[in-house]
């Protein structure tokens, strides 16, 4: 199986390219310059070029903050590019798995959110990425739309890098504690988005293999429990403790309101395609033994 990926240098493409071998597959990935997301010709152009099974849409517009005040670019990278990359997968027939994110949600629901619930993004990338996944729907109905959130690995920027470089150097961090969520591993991304590929292929009559599924990691946690966890594994690499003092949202302001629950259901995801993401503890101590353990 031959999978064509969107992006080279994201957590989530990087972690496909790693993967892929282990699961018999090959990845295609391709990013800029010759695929841009806020140019739809050039996805065009740039996918007609490569031969595949199927196609995930990896790459995004990411910076939460930063779109508050880009939401133009942000919408067209997310919105009208994932639809042109939907557009292609329809018209050569190529499944589509087209990635999306909690933050599609207001987040004041007090359980975890369901895929049928309604969307109100808070945010400007929120709405981006809800534009992306009305314009992936529209142009390729059978595509399948992952909702994810709190990304990290050992590759690019995220959490568990930031608090490992900042618990070099401090003793006590402060770390908002009223964010409910679950921390997800790129690289267990990678391998259901890869087994969610395959069972596409295998059952290609099967309708209820698109739409909307929630792919998080296993368990729920605040941002501050998260730290706590990564400081507790990093301890075991030899690093000195480091104290997470438990702030509130109000206390670390940051240009993008993000929603107080970010927690999915994961039932719809299990039931159809069969797939669960191990508990996010476990993988977070994988992540910090491999960017903390002494290199061979
Ligand atoms: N990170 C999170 O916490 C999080 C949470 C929820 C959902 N998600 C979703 O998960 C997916 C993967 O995220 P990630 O964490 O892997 O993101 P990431 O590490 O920020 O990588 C983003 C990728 O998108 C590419 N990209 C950005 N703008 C592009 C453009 N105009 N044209 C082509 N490629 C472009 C980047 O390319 P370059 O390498 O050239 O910069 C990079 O490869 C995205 O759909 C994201 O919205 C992420």
């Amino acid at each position: 199986m031959r999978l064509i990926v969107t992006g080279t240098q994201g957590q989530v493409v990087s972690a496909l390219i790693e993967r892929g071998p282990a699961h018999g597959v090959d990845i295609v990935a391709i990013g800029r310059p010759d695929l841009d997301l806020a140019d739809p010709a050039s996805v065009e152009a740039a996918l007609a070029r490569i031969e595949g099974d199927a196609i995930i849409n990896a790459a995004a517009y990411t910076a939460v903050d930063k779109a508050e005040s880009e939401e133009d670019l942000a919408t067209r990278i997310n919105g009208a590019g994932a639809g042109a990359v939907a557009k292609v997968a329809a018209e050569r027939g190529l499944p589509l798995l087209h990635i999306s994110t909690d933050y599609v949600f207001d987040g004041a629901l007090d359980r975890p959110y369901l895929e049928s619930d309604a969307t109100g993004p808070v945010g400007a990338y929120g709405r981006s990425k809800l534009a992306g996944e009305q314009a992936v729907a529209a142009a390729c109905p059978d595509a399948a739309i992952f909702r994810t959130a709190w990304v990290y690995s050992p590759f690019g920027g995220n959490f568990v890098k930031t608090m490992l470089r900042l618990g070099e150097t401090r003793e006590e961090l402060s770390v908002v504690a009223d964010q409910r969520g679950a921390p997800t591993s790129a690289l267990d991304i990678a391998d259901a988005l890869i087994a969610a590929a395959k069972k596409r292929l295998a059952e290609p009559d099967n309708e209820a293999l698109a739409g909307l599924f929630h792919l998080t990691g296993g368990g729920e946690a605040t941002w501050a429990e998260f730290a706590q966890e990564i400081f507790a594994d990093a301890e075991r690499f030899g690093r000195k403790p480091v104290k997470v003092k438990p702030i509130a949202t109000k206390d670390y302001p940051t240009p993008a309101r993000r929603p107080a629950n970010s927690r999915l259901s994961h039932e719809k995801l299990a039931r159809i395609y069969g797939i669960s993401l191990p508990d996010w503890r476990l993988s977070t101590r994988a992540c910090v033994a491999r960017l903390l353990q002494p290199q061979n």
